[in-house]
């Protein structure tokens, strides 16, 4: 076995409070593009163009058709991969406390992780531009584009566009979680867009070990993570997580 897998499981084992911090790249297995990268959305659209707020506000039904009309297909259709079962039973088995994601596709919560963080919102539910009512995306028949609700205003979906704030609760527990955590995992994130990148700056500031599982170094690589498990998450936090629970078998009287 890697030895960085086995490192990584001797440091979840022996934590106090471990945290995650996922990114794009941890749906990848699941078949949803990330933003970045080869195949990402952002080779194929112009985040300024389709994913600002003022995009949104300026031209919904262009955003919902293009950008959106891809994105909610694969959306609603994935499943979670190994990457995302493992932290939920890392979760389950006492070891990691809170995962922060800046994905929008809710399958952290599907595989089972209870204690999620949307940093970036999600597209699980949809908010009325003109009245604000709220309505769960699948209740929503998004072949009419753009959706509209019964004020006959247009709905957008919960996420966070570029140009917006980050929900406060998330942020304000995010960084309280990142300055108290013992350890960071930081798994599938290009670790480039902000504040979200930021979480594992002020949990290495804080003293906690950053380590970081991702096929490419990223701008943390070699600065803020202490190292980095180079491979897919899938692959990785499976192994991982089956360390780990040899490693609390092993501790058992
Ligand atoms: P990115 O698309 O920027 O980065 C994806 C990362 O995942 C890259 O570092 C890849 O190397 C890595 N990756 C690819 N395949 C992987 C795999 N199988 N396992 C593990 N890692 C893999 O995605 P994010 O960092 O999440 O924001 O992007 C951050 C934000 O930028 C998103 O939340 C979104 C986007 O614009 C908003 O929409 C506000």
């Amino acid at each position: 076995m890697d030895d960085l897998i086995r490192e990584t499981a001797r440091r979840l084992a022996t934590a106090r409070r471990v945290v995650a911090l996922t990114g794009a790249g941890i749906s990848v297995e699941s078949g949803i593009p990330p933003f970045r990268g080869p195949g990402g959305l952002w080779e194929k659209y112009d985040p300024m163009e389709f994913a600002h707020i003022d995009a949104l506000m300026k031209n919904p039904e262009k955003v919902w058709k293009i950008f959106m009309g891809d994105m909610k297909r694969v959306l609603l259709a994935a499943k979670p991969n190994d990457a995302h079962l493992g932290l939920a039973r890392l979760e389950f088995l006492g070891i990691l406390k809170t995962v922060i994601t800046q994905n929008v596709d809710g399958l952290h919560q599907m595989a089972g992780s209870t204690d999620v963080i949307e940093f970036h919102g999600n597209f699980a539910w949809l908010q009325c531009m003109d009245c604000g009512a709220r309505a769960e995306t699948v209740s929503v028949d998004l072949n009419i584009v753009p959706p509209r609700c019964a004020c006959s205003g247009i709905y957008r979906p919960e996420c966070v566009f570029f140009g917006e704030m980050i929900p406060r609760e998330a942020l304000v527990r995010s960084q309280e979680l990142a300055s108290t955590c013992d350890v960071m995992l930081v798994a599938g994130t290009s670790a480039i867009v902000q504040p979200a990148a930021f979480m594992p700056v002020i949990a290495r500031q804080a003293g906690a070990v950053v380590i970081e599982i991702n096929p490419e170094p990223t701008p943390l690589t070699g600065h803020t993570s202490h190292f980095l498990v180079q491979g897919k998450a899938g692959q990785v936090i499976k192994a991982v997580t089956a360390e780990v629970e040899r490693l609390l078998e092993e501790k058992r009287p």
